[in-house]
């Protein structure tokens, strides 16, 4: 994790949820590298120890801590701990979720509330917690929600009204919350993560085909996203919803 030559969160605290992978792991080193000190938040020890260890280890700031997002004993500690730990909080990357790829009929009902309370629950958990100490120090709320909240792709129910949810959310709590802060969302598309990890060769080559860029996106390239919304550069940009998809959902083929 060399330095960032931005130094957009120096002395600024960070906290990012499933940040032990992927996304999250991706935006909890580019905050890192621009000087924040980062407390990465998730389910995953082992990898989420890892992440922050790779942080310290390369001159930054960081600590993991085990956290179920669903649970409100959760947030709550975590509040206690930042609070008296850092004494702020400027920057909070609420990303995890639970996805069960099923049709509608097929759910369980623990499963659609299991994907709801990790997918959209969790960043109103994480307001609660968190939104005194983000209005103290003028900070900054990034959801991340997915292009499934802009069209239908089929064994999605649940995660899709989560993610749909969150745009919805998101404009909410912008207008609640401003002008102290800014809350905005970040929508994926096909990112290479463990996400993917369930889906087969032909299916992940037809995602990339269906990209304008032809390719899947990196995660860094999501978590630079994360970093320009969560900071001073976008300062005029609040309730705002930004897709980084590689132009996944605005091409169509018709031929
Ligand atoms: N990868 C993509 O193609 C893609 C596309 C659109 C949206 N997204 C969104 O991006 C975000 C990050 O996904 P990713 O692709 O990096 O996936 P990932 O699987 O690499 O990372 C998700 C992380 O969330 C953690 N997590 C799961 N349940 C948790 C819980 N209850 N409490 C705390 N942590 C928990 C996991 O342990 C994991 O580390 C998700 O919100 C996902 O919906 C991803």
């Amino acid at each position: 994790m060399p330095e960032h030559p931005c130094r957009r969160f120096h002395d600024r605290v960070a906290l990012i949820t499933g940040g032990a992978g992927g996304i999250g792991a991706a935006t909890a080193r580019r905050l890192a590298a621009e000087g924040a000190a980062v407390i990465v938040v998730d389910v995953s020890d082992a990898a989420g120890q890892q992440v922050a260890d790779e942080i310290v280890r390369a001159g930054g700031q960081a600590e993991y801590r085990h956290g179920d997002v669903s649970s409100a004993a959760v947030w709550e500690e975590l509040a206690g701990h930042v609070r008296e730990r850092y004494g702020r909080l400027d920057v909070l990357h609420s990303n995890a979720y639970a996805v069960v790829v099923k049709p509608a009929h097929a759910l369980a009902e623990e499963e659609w509330d299991r994907q709801l309370s990790v997918t959209l629950k969790a960043s109103w958990l994480a307001v609660r917690a968190f939104a005194y100490l983000l209005g103290e120090s003028r900070g900054s709320l990034v959801l991340t929600s997915s292009v499934h909240a802009l069209v239908g792709l089929p064994g999605h129910p649940a995660y899709a009204a989560a993610k749909g949810a969150l745009c919805a959310m998101g404009r909410q709590l912008a207008v609640e919350y401003g002008p102290a802060v800014r809350v905005n969302t970040v929508l994926p598309g096909p990112i290479m993560t463990a996400a993917w990890d369930r889906v087969d060769e032909g299916a992940r080559a037809d995602s990339a085909a269906q990209t304008v860029a032809k390719r899947f996106g990196e995660p860094a390239e999501v978590a630079a996203a994360v970093a320009f919304l969560a900071s001073s550069d976008a300062s005029y940009v609040t309730g705002a919803t930004l897709v980084v998809d590689g132009g996944w959902s605005v091409v169509k083929d018709s031929s």
